[in-house]
């Protein structure tokens, strides 16, 4: 992929759709070839409080050696704080309480993955519960969800509708269940690859949640 021509790298981790959180070596093997192709990484990290596998830790890429200098490093406060739109000041003193306090285990940075990742499990025993599969993610928002065995019965498909923007538009208008599409972050030569997959958000209140899975209780698989 990286040759003479490559000037930029985007870099997410942890990643949205899939979960994927990156391991060290991975990015060892990114930045090595940054350095050794000239090639600038945006690297992309809204998530980085948000990693579930207690094997796996978030790992900034421009913190490996050399690699800062090429780096730009993306956060976002909406994400941190679940909580898009939020002003300027408000953000600054969020981050200047739980700073004075981040060797705690109370900082809001060390405790909000164990309050998500109570939400994930949730959402993913309920999912589980209704034939959907689920792919765990390491970290983020979403849960990447296999819904193929929806594809006969109540939900019928015809040859030229386009499966999951169908499924999607189905759980909105039929059960008033809002889930996300995944193959619009992929090319279009690429989205076969996940027309049967559909994105949960598990960073809802728990009532929120609770509702979901009313929802999920009633749908059933053929
Ligand atoms: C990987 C990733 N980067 C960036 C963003 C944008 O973050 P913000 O809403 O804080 O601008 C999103 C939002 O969904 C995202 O998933």
């Amino acid at each position: 992929m990286f040759n003479s021509r490559t000037r930029l790298i985007i870099v997410n981790t942890p990643n949205n759709p899939v979960g994927k959180v990156f391991a060290r070596d991975e990015l060892e093997h990114i930045a090595n070839l940054c350095q050794k192709h000239n090639v600038i990484c945006i690297s992309d990290e809204v998530y980085e409080w948000l990693v579930y596998d207690e094997n796996k830790k978030h790992i900034r890429i421009a913190t490996l050696s050399n690699t800062w200098q090429r780096t730009l490093t993306i956060g976002s406060a909406g994400k941190t704080f679940s909580s898009a739109g939020l002003k300027l000041e408000v953000v600054a003193r969020c981050f200047e309480y739980e700073l004075k306090r981040i060797n705690s285990s109370e900082c809001y940075f060390n405790s909000i993955s164990n309050e998500f990742l109570k939400k994930c499990d949730k959402l993913v025993q309920a999912l589980k519960e209704c034939g959907m599969k689920s792919v765990i993610p390491d970290g983020g928002y979403f849960i990447l969800v296999d819904y193929s065995q929806f594809a006969s019965g109540e939900f019928q498909l015809d040859a030229d509708e386009v499966k999951d923007i169908k499924f999607v538009r189905y759980l909105i208008e039929e059960k008033q269940l809002a889930t996300i599409l995944v193959t619009d972050c992929y090319i279009t030569d690429h989205r076969h690859l996940a027309e049967n997959y559909i994105r949960f958000c598990f960073a809802k209140k728990d009532q929120t949640l609770d509702k979901v899975i009313e929802i999920l209780r009633k749908l059933k698989t053929n």
